[in-house]
């Protein structure tokens, strides 16, 4: 089976194909293909970030998002299917039926003659490929960047005739785990469950327990800023970049706490809760205040900068492994799941790596590689397995900004 994925929740335009052997013996339940065999392959997984764009503002501005998603669904939707090296269908279509989709087209694209306009084109220089269906992130995002990623599956589903999979983008990250090397999974897949699911990213803070894969619980969650987003905000108050997350991270490396005469002490809000929810607002106003006391440029030296990058890492680095940890000695879980572009930070995955099989040995620890922490359709494609029951047609899908995982 062939799918080719699309992900417009955010800032970043992304299409990847992937190709995978069903497994017959599972008959059509869940896992529905073998996770011990090497039937899944990644053909391609382009992402084209907006980075730039969004620099800026410090962060991602709504109605740009949309357009550069027009503007780049087109070209990434083509250099997926050219390299993942994907067949054309043989046979032609006949120009009333042409006709016929053109008009249907019209309705999916109401309000946007332009975007219409790129769409019709991309379809008429197009051949259709030899995939099987599509799947599309529905929710939770942003609205306009996410109606941008729909309208053009359900473009490509009614041109293409291809059944469309609508999935959960935080149920993509989480599935994005199970895109590595077979080996590191226990032979039964179901041997890692309980899992505990640490999902961060610009938009989310969450902590969910999976029962088994389809089955979810949000523990707790951020009541405010998630944490990439307090990175992106405490970034622009230091003067760093867009994103924050990664800027901070490399700056943060240079700063040895033991040989420096500066020290910054920032809170940890809401670490020692009773609940799993979280809260990054206060530790951004904590910055903003520290940041403003040193008002004469001198006291905002470059290693006062580190300083800073350092301690704002380590707080939120502190607050997701402890609040982590505690929901997996709760639920006495057999893994440690991590999704999101937080996650994709190197010290928050060592500090984890060094801690649960201290605290838990029987836990395995799961992390996907950098490019599948971060948005991706590779994801996408992987929930698409695991939600083939939802198979549906293009005319009953809808963005959901606030979809939940349950
Ligand atoms: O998952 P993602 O790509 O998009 C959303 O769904 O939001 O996450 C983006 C967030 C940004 O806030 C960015 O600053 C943060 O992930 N991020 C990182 C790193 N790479 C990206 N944060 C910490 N360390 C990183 N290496
Ligand atoms: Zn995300």
């Amino acid at each position: 089976m062939i799918i080719l994925g699309i992900e417009t929740s955010c800032d970043d335009t992304c299409a990847a194909i992937i190709e995978v052997e069903l497994s017959k013996k599972n008959g059509g339940g869940s896992p529905s293909f073998d996770f011990n065999e090497d039937g899944f392959k990644i053909l391609s997984n382009i992402v084209s970030s907006q980075v730039k764009v969004h620099r800026k503002y410090g962060g991602v501005f709504p109605s740009l998002a949309k357009r550069e998603h027009q503007k780049n669904l087109a070209p990434v939707i083509a250099k997926a299917i050219k390299a993942g090296k994907i067949k054309n269908e043989k046979g032609k279509e006949r120009p009333e039926e042409i006709k016929q989709k053109e008009k249907e087209l019209k309705d999916i694209f109401t309000k946007d003659d332009g975007f219409l306009k790129t769409v019709l084109s991309f379809l008429k220089k197009t051949k259709k490929p030899k995939i099987d269906a599509l799947a599309v992130t529905i929710g939770p995002g942003l609205e306009p960047s996410l109606w941008q990623g729909i309208n053009f599956s359900r473009a490509l589903s009614l041109w293409w005739d291809l059944p469309i999979i609508p999935i959960n983008h935080i149920e993509g990250h989480i599935l994005a785990n199970f895109i590595i090397d077979r080996k590191i999974l226990p032979e039964k897949i179901d041997d890692l469950f309980p899992a505990i699911c640490l999902i961060a990213s610009g938009g989310h803070t969450q902590l969910v327990l999976m029962e088994r894969i389809g089955s979810y619980r949000t523990l707790g969650e951020s009541r405010d800023d998630a944490a990439g987003e307090c990175l992106d905000k405490t970034a622009r108050i230091l003067g760093l970049s867009y994103p924050g997350g990664p800027i901070i991270y490399e700056i943060a490396k240079n700063f040895k706490p033991e040989k420096s005469k500066i020290t910054v002490k920032l809170p940890r809000p809401m670490i020692f809760s009773k609940n799993y929810d979280f809260s990054f607002s206060g530790l951004k106003t904590a910055v903003l205040y520290e940041f403003k006391k040193r008002e004469i440029k001198t006291q905002r030296s470059k290693e006062y900068i580190r300083a800073m990058a350092y301690e704002i890492q380590k707080s939120i680095i502190d607050t997701l492994t402890y609040k982590t940890l505690k929901a997996a000695k709760l639920f006495q879980a057999r893994s440690i799941i991590m999704g999101g572009g937080v996650t994709a930070n190197e010290d928050l995955k060592k500090r984890f790596l060094e801690e649960t099989p201290k605290l838990y040995p029987q836990a395995l620890f799961l992390s996907p590689a950098k490019n599948l922490s971060t948005d991706n359709a590779a994801m996408v494609c992987i929930a698409a397995l695991f939600n083939l029951d939802k198979i549906t047609s293009w005319k009953n899908l809808e963005a959901d900004a606030n979809l939940r995982i349950r």
